[in-house]
């Protein structure tokens, strides 16, 4: 979703603002902009498309030059993508840039026409808010925008500059992401850390309602209601390189490799002499035998990676688990009481519909848990219990080590409730961990060995219009991961279907060469799917077979095999997402397509 940033300091204003958009193009955008203050003038160059355009278009007709200023990437909500619809806009003396949406952004334009402004350039519920904000300004800035907080709803970030204030930068937030970053001598706003850390590593969490004034390289907030408040400075613990491509040619091949570390970083401090404990979490195993029923919550891959997870603690701890994608559980009034534990999945904390979930479940006391990836991220901060999962800024639209490292604190949590209830003993906890523990270094090997294989088969599916990802069990819940991640990137419509579910319908639809993806690394359900591509085979399909190394499986069944490593089948998924990620990737690169950033995807979904 859009992007914020905002300097005030020594530097060059312009060069940092679009050095640190850059750092936030994976959030997804169409068009961008900003606002500097040239010799106590706001300056504003804007433009549709990607950051180069808007070099470009500075280029030929002159960069604003000063030290204090706002930008933006906009992912288009109200309004098309456009120049005019492009971030900073501006009332007479107000120019902001705005991330989520206003949602009563219509009755507020209503209510400036009936006082005679009229002057409306865009589409946008942006421009509204920068016309209500110069509305109200008596020259107080502060009071101006806490004014203009209570009237506005919705989720916004807001970075505002006033004309008569140069040099000052003012912030605020509800709901969407915001920081403060400290440099030396120098403040910076973002609306995510990889913009910044560059420049430095200290941040500060705006928090909701909070305003921060960013003025003489310092910054200093105050609340809702005009109080000064203290806050405590943070400290990123990754460096620039982590935001980096590290000579890979995308961040999404990158993030693969990262895998095998990302999943030693999120599971060795939760085992302690062989056995899962997730105590720095605030989760006992008394906490762990409290609940009646489990619900899992998510969103796209994170919901992916709770379905796995319901497999893997129905069976070992004999709990329900249902698991929901966020948007609809939050409409469909669901039967939740205290005795219910809510897990949230997240990779960024911010999403919309999921932090809906989280306070909607808060409302039912049932207990929640966060898994999440960015630190004193929103879910994360309002969960009653969070695992924080490391691995690290993922900046791929496409998420890969934040599902694997999602996954395997789906099977800490799941080996040790088992233990904790007593459905499991001591000794096969121990033996399950201990092959957790040594996971990341058969997904190293696996990446090592079949990333050639992937690139070579994903040649086979470039053409195609469409395909199916097909799987029973396990392998059903993961290809539903597959299919996604390669629509997503691919562009190639691909669906999961469960393969004793074909010959009820869907299987109509194989054509002479359809590509159907099987993913086979279940023993116990290996035959039953071997029947299924059999069928699939029989009526024309290409058939290619995720199976593992001693996978009783022919050339006459599969056109091409993919194997990888065999370990227990409850953690097959694990080392079966790999070849599934590559094809993916492999599909997107020799298509020619923008492999981090797919058209209309945003990394985070702030809004609804
Ligand atoms: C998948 O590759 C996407 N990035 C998307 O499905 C994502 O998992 C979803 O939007 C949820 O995001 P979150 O984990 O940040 O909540």
């Amino acid at each position: 979703m859009c992007g914020i940033v905002g300097y005030v300091g020594p530097r060059d204003c312009s060069d940092v603002l679009i050095e640190a958009l850059t750092k936030l193009e994976y959030r997804g955008y169409d068009s961008a902009g900003i606002a500097v203050f040239e010799n106590g003038r706001i300056k504003v160059a804007k433009s549709k498309g990607r950051l180069t355009d808007l070099v470009e278009k500075m280029n030929k007709e002159g960069k604003p030059k000063g030290h204090a200023g706002i930008g933006h990437t906009r992912w288009a909500t109200h309004g098309e993508p456009s120049d005019v619809n492009s971030h900073p806009h501006s009332g007479r003396r107000v120019t902001i840039v705005h991330n989520g949406i206003i949602e009563n952004y219509k009755e507020i334009k209503q209510f400036l026409i009936d006082n005679d402004r009229t002057e409306f350039l865009s589409d946008t519920d942006t421009e509204v808010v920068a016309q209500l904000l110069d509305f109200y300004y008596d020259g107080d800035p502060v009071r101006c925008i806490r004014r203009v907080l209570h009237e506005i709803r919705g989720s916004f970030a807001l970075g505002i500059v006033f004309a008569d204030r140069p040099e000052t930068v003012y912030a605020v937030r509800c709901e969407s992401p915001l920081i403060v970053g400290q440099g030396k001598g120098e403040v910076f706003i973002a609306s995510d850390v990889p913009a910044i850390i560059k420049y430095t590593k200290d941040y500060y969490l705006l928090d909701h309602k909070e305003i921060a004034v960013l003025r003489n390289g310092t910054v200093q907030f105050c609340s809702l209601h005009g109080r000064i408040i203290e806050k405590e400075l943070l400290t990123a613990d990754w460096d620039e390189d982590s935001a980096e491509k590290g000579g890979y040619p995308h961040f999404m091949i990158k993030e693969i490799h990262e895998q095998p570390t990302a999943v030693k970083t999120t599971i060795t401090p939760r085992i302690e002499n062989g056995l899962p404990d997730l105590s720095e979490c605030g989760i006992t195993p008394e906490t762990l035998r409290g609940f009646k029923n489990i619900f899992i919550v998510a969103c796209g891959t994170a919901m992916h990676a709770g379905m796995v997870g319901k497999y893997v603690i129905e069976k070992l701890a004999r709990v329900s688990v249902t698991v929901d994608i966020a948007s609809e559980f939050r409409y469909r009034d669901p039967l939740i009481d205290e005795n219910d534990l809510v897990i949230i999945i997240s990779q960024s904390g911010e999403t919309a519909d999921s932090k809906a979930v989280l306070s909607l479940v808060k409302q039912r006391n049932a207990k929640t848990l966060a898994v999440v990836n960015v630190k004193g991220s929103s879910i994360a901060r309002e969960a009653d219990m969070v695992i924080y999962t490391h691995a690290g800024p993922e900046i791929a639209v496409a998420s890969t080590k934040a599902y694997m490292v999602q996954l395997s604190v789906m099977y800490l949590l799941a080996f040790e409730m088992a233990f904790a209830k007593g459905r499991i003993s001591e000794e096969e906890c121990r033996r399950l961990t201990l092959e957790l523990v040594r996971v990341p270094d058969i997904i190293d090997q696996t990446i090592k060995r079949i990333e050639n294989v992937c690139r070579y088969v994903s040649t086979k599916l470039i053409t195609a219009d469409s395909l199916l990802y097909i799987g029973r069990g396990l392998d059903y819940a993961l290809s539903m991961e597959g299919s996604l991640k390669l629509k997503e990137i691919s562009y190639i419509h691909s669906e999961s279907y469960a393969a004793g579910e074909l010959k009820h319908g869907t299987i109509s639809l194989i054509t002479e060469g359809m590509p159907v993806i099987a993913v086979a690394t279940q023993n116990s359900l290996f035959e039953k799917t071997l029947s299924n591509i059999k069928e699939v085979k029989a009526r024309g399909a290409m058939t290619i077979v995720i199976c593992d190394q001693k996978a009783d499986i022919d050339f006459d069944v599969a056109n091409y095999i993919v194997r990888i490593p065999r370990i227990s089948e409850m953690l097959m998924p694990m080392i079966a997402t790999v070849p599934m990620q590559l094809l993916a990737y492999y599909t997107s690169v020799n298509k020619g397509n923008d492999v981090d950033k797919p058209r209309n995807l945003a990394k985070s979904v702030t809004v609804e």
